[in-house]
């Protein structure tokens, strides 16, 4: 069932989306050479503690898990894609971090994922953030009354296809609204003019990950929730919570 939003709901979704903005700039800013993961889950905590939201992460437990989710930030470095779980692994020169991150306000959920490098980075590592969000802004373009939940997944996936990366299939965009996850699921490619009709009210995560290699193949490290690279390769992830509105694309998770 696809809930639609009225203008104020959306509202409201928008000021959870500022304080995952907010956080996810806190953790961009606070990364840095030795700095360890808790140490970003602690950054992105405090936020949300100061905006007086809650973690939809937190105790988060999916049919997938092992275990429910134990952090507030999901921090994936190198070859880990997404679901990181902050350890006290400490940030080295040249990593590739994806952060994603969710808040709760009022009732209301937001979910956003950034990617970016440590120290020196490598030019390979660049172009495969820039081209994560470059297949995000493909898919919010899409993201307008009249197309289809096809019709985002075909313009994320080309653009991801099309620099030769590799698209991890299963995990992908999703509805959120009350819930962190709720219908429909937007996968990262398809077939443009297929898939649920886009009307105004509905709130979509938007969230391309990319393989470096161009392999597509992953798997899950042994805590469960990291998804990792098979071939070992790096992966970034891009993610914005999303309106569809008479007026275009309303981004919600923009700071
Ligand atoms: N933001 C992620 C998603 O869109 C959710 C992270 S899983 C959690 O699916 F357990 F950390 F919440
Ligand atoms: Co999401």
């Amino acid at each position: 069932m696809v809930e639609l939003k009225t203008e104020t709901s959306l509202d409201a979704m928008r000021e959870a989306g500022r304080v995952v903005a907010r956080a996810l700039a806190a953790v961009r800013a606070a990364a840095a050479v030795g700095v360890s993961l808790l140490e970003l889950d602690t950054v992105a905590r405090g936020v949300l503690r100061d905006a007086g939201a809650a973690s939809p992460f937190l105790g988060y437990h999916p049919s997938f898990a092992p275990t429910p989710y134990p952090a507030t930030l999901c921090v994936s470095v190198n070859d880990a894609i997404v679901h990181g779980i902050p350890d006290g692994y400490r940030l080295r020169d040249g990593d590739l971090v994806s952060a994603d991150f969710g808040a709760i306000l009022d009732g209301w959920v937001g979910d956003s994922a950034i990617s970016f490098t440590v120290g020196a980075a490598r030019p390979e590592d660049t172009l495969l953030i820039e081209t994560a969000e470059r297949a995000l802004a493909a898919g919010i373009a899409a993201a307008v009354p009249g197309n289809r939940i096809g019709d985002i997944a075909h313009a994320v996936g080309t653009v991801c296809r099309a620099a030769g990366y590799g698209i991890p299939d299963g995990f992908g965009g999703h509805g959120v609204g009350r819930s962190m996850h709720e219908d429909p699921s937007v996968p990262n490619e398809g077939r443009p003019g297929r898939g649920m009709p886009l009307r105004p009210g509905m709130a979509l995560a938007i969230e391309p990950m990319l393989i470096a290699s161009g392999a597509d193949g992953y798997h899950p490290a042994p805590d469960g929730w990291t998804l990792v690279t098979d071939d070992g390769s790096r992966a970034a992830h891009a993610e914005h919570t999303v309106a569809i509105t008479e007026r275009g694309p309303r981004v919600l998770t923009a700071l």
